[in-house]
């Protein structure tokens, strides 16, 4: 057996330089049982510093920035993420830690929230914006970081939801929920012309409470619920309309102020939302209204709205499906996580987006739909 410097090799015709076979073999188990061991303690090594086996028992962490956390409907959407996360826990066989914060409608204070979850090493980053034309930036450090980031509820401007292939959106169609907000006005002016066209002039007059300016919703609601209207043959007349960024408290403002000025001129009052619905309704019951005033109509589905349907205050609601938005936006992230292709477990996925569809709330449905929030 020869041996220099740098290495070794073995020679197994040992006895003519004084070395019986069996010291031969000796050195030979000893050295190879070195190397065996060596190569192993690399292996372990490796494994530790990058393979599965210790990432698969840390908790998956997702960050979820809010625009405000007094919205009625954002903070129902949050209390499925939260719910959802469990269902993700159970099926990625990993604890999920979601982590909730509020940008209190402060987008340079939600700027800070998300760079907070890439510092963190966050998994997935769920982003409703507060300026939904503010998204470049967020998506430029989530790509940069390479964590997927999935935007929802306020639908960033096309081009920024193309900056890179881990980008999507979770929401829904607008268009789709103004048109059955009119549906349902027309199909109880159908039923019953009268109740609801009091001064029987064969238009109804009309109240419009808005959403937010810049909200992709508030606008396309507006204008296909009108729009549905006429398609089907009925005059509109409008006699009012305020801007009450989603709120209670203005619509209720709003809807006073209305009552004093037309009365019970007013036949109708759609609403871009449940909340304000409900502002409506409650300037209503001050003023002994509730029963034979205006048909007010809603879009979400909270579960305010829905028992005050169920009180045959609001006539009727379209359900834009938090909790399936919730579900959406988990299924998205727990595939980005297994390293899946969302489109096979998200059937409704075209491209980066996802809308789910909406469908009417009326008192026929309203019990069956509280049951399930
Ligand atoms: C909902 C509103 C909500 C808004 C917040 C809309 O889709 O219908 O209730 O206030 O989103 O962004
Ligand atoms: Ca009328």
């Amino acid at each position: 057996m020869i041996e220099n410097g740098t290495g070794f090799y073995i020679s197994f015709g040992g006895q003519d330089r004084g070395m019986s076979m069996k010291q031969a073999l000796k050195i030979l188990w000893k050295r190879t049982g070195i190397i065996i061991l060596i190569i192993g303690i690399m292996l372990c090594s490796g494994c530790a510093g990058k393979n599965m086996p210790e990432q698969e028992n840390s908790p998956i962490k997702i960050g979820v920035a809010i625009y405000r956390g007094d919205d009625a409907f954002i903070s129902s959407l949050s209390g499925h993420l939260t719910s959802e996360a469990k269902a993700l826990e159970v099926k990625l066989g990993r604890k999920v830690i979601v982590n909730l914060a509020d940008a209190k409608n402060n987008q340079g204070s939600q700027n800070d929230q998300v760079d907070n979850f890439i510092n963190k090493g966050y998994d997935i980053i769920c982003v409703n914006m507060v300026d939904r034309t503010a998204a470049a930036v967020i998506a430029d450090k989530t790509k940069e970081a390479g964590i997927p980031i999935i935007f929802f509820n306020r639908e960033p401007v096309e081009e920024d939801m193309q900056i890179w292939n881990k980008e999507y959106y979770v929401g829904t169609d607008a268009e789709e929920a103004g048109i059955l907000q009119g549906e349902l006005l027309v199909s109880a002016y159908e039923r019953n012309p009268q109740s609801i066209d009091k001064n029987r002039d064969g238009k109804l007059q009309y109240v419009m409470l808005e959403g937010e300016q810049v909200h992709q919703d508030a606008l396309i609601r507006t204008e296909f619920s009108v729009k549905s209207v006429l398609q089907a043959g009925i005059e509109m007349d409008k006699l009012g309309s305020e801007m009450c960024n989603w709120m209670r408290s203005p619509s209720y403002e709003a809807m006073l102020k209305w009552l004093e000025e037309y009365g019970d001129a007013i036949e109708v009052v759609v609403a871009n939302n449940d909340e304000m619905a409900l502002g409506a309704v409650q300037a209503l019951r001050e003023k002994n209204m509730l029963k034979n005033g205006p048909i007010v109509l809603g879009i979400d589905g909270t579960k305010d709205c829905l028992e005050s349907i169920s009180k045959g205050e609001i006539y009727g609601t379209v359900k834009n499906d938090a909790k399936r938005q919730a579900e959406v936006i988990l299924t998205i992230g727990g595939a980005c996580i297994e390293g899946k292709n969302p489109s096979d477990m998200v059937p409704e996925l075209e491209g980066h987006y996802v809308r789910v569809p909406h469908y009417k709330v009326t008192l026929v449905n309203a019990n069956v739909v509280l049951k399930q929030e």
